[in-house]
Order: structure tokens, then C-alpha cells, then sequence
């Protein structure tokens, strides 16, 4: 038998974000707090990281879940880079089927970036993994759209 996955109340998530957000003026512990609910309330988000962008290049910031070794990712690479350049959040399925994909770690299966965005500026992007495949739906990436516009207001 597949496991049900644990039920995921994401508008209450959203609002513990926002609520939690508005106290701090601080933009890496604003990074740092958005990863650490985002972590704790989704079972299915295996890896929760975000990354700055800096001239051309993506920076790891605050992340919690296993090290990557991608903590440098220039813009165009990787589903992280591909995201930044295209402006655009992308949801990836199954990372193995997809040739842009930078692996992290083994057990990852399913990815989404979603980028933080201050008008047509990337100014980072929030990256999830899951060892579920195409864990992520339209309710992750509304939740995880509305965060990078709350941290955006941070950055
Ligand atoms: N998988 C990403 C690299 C970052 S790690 O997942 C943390 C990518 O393909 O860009």
C-alpha cells in the first residue's frame, strides 16, 4: 500500500508566514524563519533552501536538510538557474527525467523553485525538494508565490 501523505492545511501555513514575517526587519532572519516553518509544517518538503541572487549567480542562504553541493549556481543552470533566468516558477515532476536537473541528493525526486521577484528583479528564489515524486501542486506553489512576495519585502 502507497502512504497517504500527512494533510497540509496551506492557508494556514501561509498566514503563520505572514504573521511571523511582519515582526522581523532582518532579511537573512526573515530567509531564515520562512525556512524553518516551511520545513517543520510540509512533511513532504524534504530539503527547504533559498538562494540570493548576486550579479549572475545564485548564493545557498539559509536551508535546512541534508548539505548541497550546489551552494554556487550560476544563472541558466540547473533548475535553480533555469527559474532565475526565466523568471518563472518551475515544478518538476521527476527530477531524474529532466536534463536540466543538479542533483542534491540521491533520495530527491521532485523539485520546485519558485523565484523572489522585486518588479521584473530577481532578487533570489525559495527551493524545495521532496523524496515523493511530484509531491508538488497548486497549492505548494500558491503558498510558496505568496511567500517570495512576503520576503521580497524583506530583501
Ligand atoms: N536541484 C537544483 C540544485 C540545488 S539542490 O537541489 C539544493 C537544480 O537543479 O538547480
Amino acid at each position: 500500500m502507497s502512504k497517504t501523505p500527512a494533510a497540509v492545511d496551506h492557508r494556514a501555513i501561509e498566514q503563520e508566514i505572514r504573521r511571523e514575517l511582519a515582526q522581523v526587519t532582518d532579511r537573512t532572519q526573515a530567509m531564515t524563519r520562512a525556512v524553518e516553518i516551511l520545513k517543520a509544517r510540509v512533511p513532504d518538503y524534504t530539503w527547504v533552501g533559498i538562494y540570493e541572487l548576486f550579479g549572475n549567480e545564485l548564493v545557498l542562504g539559509p536551508f535546512i536538510g541534508k548539505p548541497s553541493p550546489h551552494t554556487h549556481i550560476p544563472l541558466g543552470r540547473g533548475i535553480c538557474g533555469a527559474a532565475a533566468a526565466e523568471k518563472a516558477t518551475i515544478v518538476v515532476d521527476d527530477v531524474n527525467a529532466d536534463p536540466r536537473y543538479l542533483a542534491c541528493s540521491l533520495e530527491a525526486l521532485s523539485e520546485i523553485v519558485v523565484p523572489i521577484m522585486r518588479g521584473c528583479d530577481v532578487l533570489g528564489e525559495i527551493d524545495i525538494d521532496s523524496d515523493r515524486l511530484a509531491a508538488f501542486g497548486p497549492d505548494d506553489r500558491r503558498l510558496l508565490e505568496v511567500v517570495a512576495a512576503v520576503l521580497s519585502e524583506k530583501m
